[in-house]
């Protein structure tokens, strides 16, 4: 027996602007995401552009990745810039204490990582290091990347090969700041932030959006003593733009931190408590979002999760340290529902960067350096499916008839997760199923405007275990979806057990 939902969409009530940012991606120096990943070196055999790997930015491509955060995560709070300019063989070499304790040759710095956007036309998400580094220093950093003309920092750029400067849109203030990124309280972090934003100065024509680290969680203090340092400055009712926005970070983390749990071996319960935790960002997202409202109602301070995405055990033998995990359709899941989350909160949430792109954590792409091989995971193609919602106008979908599993352990779950936008005379309605077992029914009431044509995309695999490898690329691989009937009301589509999908709309 099917379960049924039903929903509402009016489709002629324009909601927000979903910021493209929101499919924003992050690539820090961990494991195997940059070096082995990203970058192979100009001598592999592997085809590549200065050393970077053609079919990984091809991939990428096909999402259109709207920007990259780099270089880290924990490691942006170590990593010192300067280390990573110049000829390669006289780069000096570091311990990377965060992730596996290993050597950092720092063959990819700035120049090679400002060429990887312009390969993947992506805006660049500059992440600096306040818990180390010193005012003077990412200053500096600011300048040699995107200043014209005749400055110390843009000669050195030049002699370095870069006569123009580049365009970075957005810059972190150093990154954890309550934890690997230098153990402070929020009050002095606050003062911290202030300090380092003010000297990171718009040259030219680059206007930066500087993005203040925040919480872990819902530590909505973190986010009220921020919000509180930027309005207190003469007490007035709008906020300073000392920094634009303010990021948190959440990962879905089913298990316990100590025991995570196998990325692919994993019960129903397991699933559905996995259910459970990403559905659960929307009370998160909300709590920093209410914070905010109460110093800024215009919202013009960003809120931007900068990490978020699900966190499992290593696969077996591989080193704990580097976060490589595999994927599947129950990471896809959670990727749509967080989705789903982030088109309703477009009004404040206006970036958000999964962790990260490429063998780290839920990443888009595995691959093997000694085979060469490159895998799409089932997130990639959530990615994929949604690109029609990048900066298209929000719709509000009213889930008017929503049911509900009850797991083994008696929780109620809903099973239903949508969202939809609107551009020009098209719509595009995002569903998942979590149901482990059901097929769901869901009847599309559709008001506000004609439908003369539809078309839908499914995403599911025979098991929710079930995931891509180079033996089995295409086992969670997008199909048609064909269960779509037109009745009185709008629509009527069938989704099967643990399915994400997508229905395309033709207005008239
Ligand atoms: O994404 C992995 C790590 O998770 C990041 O370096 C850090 O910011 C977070 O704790």
């Amino acid at each position: 027996e099917p379960l049924t939902a039903r929903a509402v969409v009016d489709l002629d009530v324009p909601g927000p602007q979903i910021s493209r940012h929101l499919y924003g991606h992050f690539a820090e120096h961990l494991g195997r995401c940059i070096y082995g990943g990203f970058y192979v070196g100009e001598d592999s055999p592997i085809p590549n552009e200065g050393g970077i790997r053609s079919d990984v930015v091809e991939a990428l491509r096909r999402i259109d990745i709207p920007n990259l955060r780099w270089p880290g995560g924990c490691f942006a709070d170590e990593y010192h810039w300067r280390d990573g300019i110049g000829p390669k063989a006289d780069r000096p070499r570091m311990v990377n204490t965060n992730w596996g304790d290993v050597e950092e040759n720092n063959h990819f710095g700035t120049h090679e990582f400002m060429a990887l956007c312009e390969l993947l036309g992506a805006d660049a998400y500059v992440n600096g290091n306040v818990g180390s580094g010193t005012v003077q220093e990412m200053s500096e950093w600011v300048e040699y990347l995107t200043r014209a003309g005749d400055s110390p920092m843009a000669r050195l750029r030049r002699e370095n090969g870069r006569d123009e400067p580049w365009k970075v849109p957005f810059w972190g203030i150093g990154n954890e700041a309550w934890g690997c990124g230098g153990n402070m309280t929020a009050e002095h972090y606050a003062n911290e932030a202030r300090r380092y934003a003010t000297f990171c100065r718009d040259h030219g024509g680059n206007t930066l959006y500087r993005i203040a680290a925040g919480a872990s969680d819902d530590d909505v203090k973190w986010t009220r003593t921020l919000m509180e340092s930027l309005n207190c400055l003469g007490c007035q009712r709008e906020p300073t733009n000392i920094f634009q926005a303010i990021s948190f970070h959440y990962y879905t983390v089913a298990g316990t931190w100590a025991e995570k749990g196998s990325a692919t071996a994993f019960t129903t319960e397991e699933y559905y408590a996995t259910m459970g935790k990403a559905q659960d960002v929307e009370r998160v997202l909300s709590a920093h979002a209410t914070v905010m409202d109460a110093y800024d109602p215009g919202k013009k301070v960003g809120l931007v999760l900068d990490e978020w995405g699900t966190w499992w055990d290593v696969e077996p033998g591989t080193n704990p340290g580097f976060l490589y995990q595999q994927n599947t359709m129950r990471d896809a899941l959670v990727a749509s529902v967080h989705f789903d989350v982030f088109h309703r909160h477009a009004d404040r949430l206006v970036m958000a960067n999964i962790a990260q792109t490429v063998n780290v954590l839920q990443a888009m792409l595995l691959t093997d350096e000694a085979t060469g091989e490159l895998v799409l995971t089932p997130t990639y193609h959530v990615f994929e499916m949604n690109r029609g919602h990048h900066d298209a106008t929000s719709l509000s979908v009213h889930v008017v008839e929503r049911p509900e599993t009850r797991t083994e352990a008696g929780r109620p779950l809903d099973v239903l997760s949508a969202s939809a936008s609107t551009r020009d005379d098209t719509a595009l309605i995002s569903l998942s199923n979590l149901d482990a077992e059901h097929p769901l029914e869901v009847v599309l009431d559709l008001r506000g405007r004609a439908v003369t044509a539809h078309t839908g995309r499914v995403l599911t695999g025979a098991q929710l275990q079930a995931h891509n490898s180079a033996s089995n690329p295409d086992a969670v691989a997008p199909t048609e979806l064909t269960a779509i009937e037109t009745d009185d009301r709008g629509l009527r589509v069938t989704l099967p057990p643990h399915s994400f999908a997508t229905v395309s709309l033709t207005l008239g």
